[in-house]
């Protein structure tokens, strides 16, 4: 894992986008893993501003809410499709997001599996972490080896994500996600935390026990998996002048 702490999220998020767009201009039709939520909300700012050419990228989101069209305001496709799609010019069939009204749920995340295969793979999945640990939605507990299929949220989810709903009552309870073990084959994993909510996710996810109750920790098993926190998401590491000192001394080749 490449822990990179930054003194803001502003300033983790640049750095993540450069990283991005650097994917962009060496591959033109990579296959990026998308997430949602507050957390790269900047990054897609900073992404669009960028005015890359997204022409021939493929994109798979994570997750999507069970129950929710994709024109509901709370979904995942309106968010993706609001804060991103629209300011690019990615093509409309290159967007994958779990269908949440799909009539045959698990057919259809069977589905989203094959089209990932076919796509050739994930290059770079683009990850935040709840605070209870997950990855995508897949809740403390969730198997380690999981692949693309519906899941219930824990309370604390539903309790987080009540502010985008006017309320956790709204928050559905169930959601399709992406597994571990699909986010495990992407090449790259680019994951995002910022804020003192996270600290603790974030400690026990680097320097806790690989365990299916903390998801993140997988992580530590990736062979490209990089971390981007601001200090406020570092402050529960116990080694935290390490990992300044591994970034600041990296060779010119080695930098981002
Ligand atoms: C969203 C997702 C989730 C979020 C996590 C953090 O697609 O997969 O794992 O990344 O719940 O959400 P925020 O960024 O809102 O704190």
């Amino acid at each position: 894992m490449e822990i990179v702490i930054q003194p803001t999220a502003e300033a983790a998020t640049s750095i993540a986008a450069r990283l991005i767009a650097r994917l962009l201009r060496e591959k033109p039709d990579p296959v990026l893993g998308l997430a949602t939520g507050s957390t790269p909300l900047r990054l897609y700012e900073e992404l669009v501003r960028l005015r890359l050419d997204w022409r021939r990228v493929t994109t798979f989101n994570l997750d999507e809410y069970v129950g929710l069209r994709p024109d509901h305001p709370q979904s995942y496709h309106h968010f993706m499709w609001e804060n991103f799609f629209r300011h690019l010019n990615i093509a409309k069939r290159n967007v994958h997001i779990p269908d949440g009204v799909a009539r045959n749920i698990q057919a259809s995340c069977e589905r989203y599996e094959k089209q990932i295969r076919a796509a050739g793979g994930i290059d770079l999945q683009l990850l935040g972490i709840g605070a209870d640990g997950h990855i995508g939605f897949n809740e403390p507990t969730s198997s380690l080896a999981s692949r693309t299929r519906i899941k219930t949220l824990t309370p604390q989810t539903r309790k987080d994500n009540g502010r985008f709903f006017g309320g956790e009552h709204k928050v559905p309870h169930h959601v399709i996600t992406m597994g571990v073990g699909t986010i495990m084959e992407a090449r790259q994993c680019l994951l995002l935390a910022f804020g003192k909510n996270k600290s603790r996710a974030v400690a026990a996810m680097v320097e806790g026990p690989i365990a299916a109750v903390n998801p993140a920790s997988i992580l530590q098993m990736h062979p490209q998996a990089k971390i981007f926190l601001d200090a406020s998401a570092a402050s529960k590491l116990q080694r935290i002048d390490y990992y300044h000192r591994v970034f600041d001394d990296k060779p010119d080749w080695q930098r981002i």
